[in-house]
């Protein structure tokens, strides 16, 4: 493992006020957003929507690096060009969604558990010669009346730690995306209790899995109320419970985080990332951006629509979520 071209690789994601996109959306996911606009769910509409996305003017303003899928990773714009090498021309670092998804975990009723790791050193191998640079994992962590188990929280821990493992000795830097999911009526004391313990148990075994912490990035949730609570705390209350848990709980020589969206809306995403860095400029030790799906692409998905003649309004809106984020990463974005 070379740990020099791990950090550069991070680096290049963390830069100035840049952030991720997720538009790794798994066949089934994409396909159900795509049936809720009544967009047909085919390979063909999802070839078109991801070229619609990379081939976005002035995307690598906003963007240093973007989540793919298996799928996606092959797949061409309309001219034949692989959109991992339209990436790569613009400069933004090309990265892919390793995991297999979650699944229900036996002998856990109502926790996830994800697979993928059988074969994961050969696919990776063959990623990282396809050009992708990093990888994503994304475990599922569910708050309810008795959950999360800690049996489930260390066996999801445990995956992360072996996948960041496998991806480091190939020289592709992991992000680890522990998600403890937004359902519920739980208050943001009860999010960010879950949340502590959910960090400290994965840091714990990255570090038995010999995971070096300043080769990787982390890709959390933030600490909010569930989306059924009936007090929604403000974005200031967020930013705090938020920072200060990852204060206590990621170390110093984290170089990144890069948050998911959850669910939130695309405001509400800016609003609280922009909170944390007007409360705690110069406070933090890592790098803290965004890796949105849903928040920087509903938008432009909802006005796409299928149709060819919306394309351009809907990458003008694509840039603009994106854009709006980088203010939001410099404490510069306003409602
Ligand atoms: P959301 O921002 O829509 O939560 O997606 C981020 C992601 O990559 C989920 O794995």
């Amino acid at each position: 493992m070379e740990l020099q071209s791990l950090k550069n690789i991070a680096k290049q994601l963390m830069a100035g006020n840049k952030g991720l996109l997720a538009m790794d959306e798994s066949t089934s996911t994409c396909n159900k957003r795509f049936q809720a606009l009544d967009i047909p769910q085919t390979e063909e509409y999802r070839r078109k929507y991801r070229e619609l996305i990379v081939t976005t003017p002035r995307l690598e303003e906003a963007i240093s690096g973007a989540i793919l899928f298996d799928e996606t990773i092959r797949q061409s714009t309309a001219d034949g060009k692989l959109f991992i090498e339209t990436l790569k021309e613009k400069g933004i670092v090309p990265g892919i969604k390793v995991d297999e998804g979650a699944i229900d975990m036996d002998g856990f009723p109502d926790e996830k558990i994800t697979e993928g790791l059988d074969n994961l050193h050969k696919r990776l191998t063959e990623y990282y010669a396809l050009g992708a640079r990093f990888a994503k994992w994304r475990a599922v962590i569910t708050i309810g009346n008795n959950t999360p188990t800690s049996g489930n929280i260390k066996a999801n821990a445990f995956l992360l730690a072996r996948y960041a493992i496998i991806c480091q000795e190939i020289g592709m830097v992991p992000i680890v995306e522990p998600e403890v999911l937004m359902d519920g009526n739980h208050s943001l004391k009860t999010c960010a209790e879950v949340t502590t313990e959910v960090l400290h148990t994965v840091f714990n075994q990255l570090y038995q899995q010999r995971v070096s912490f300043e080769g990787m990035i982390l890709k959390p949730n933030m600490i909010v109320p569930g989306l059924q609570s009936p007090q929604q705390d403000n974005a200031d209350a967020v930013a705090d419970a938020t920072i200060n848990c990852f204060l206590r709980c990621v170390p110093a020589s984290v170089p990144g985080i890069a948050f998911l969206s959850g669910g939130q809306s695309p405001e509400l995403a800016s609003e609280r990332l922009n909170a944390m860095h007007v409360r705690f400029k110069d406070k933090m030790p890592w790098a803290l951006t965004f890796s949105y799906s849903r928040a920087v692409q509903q938008p432009c998905l909802e006005k796409w629509g299928g149709r060819d003649e919306n394309i351009a309004e809907a990458q003008r809106l694509l840039y603009e979520r994106a854009h709006i984020n980088t203010l939001a990463r410099e404490g510069k974005y306003t409602a």
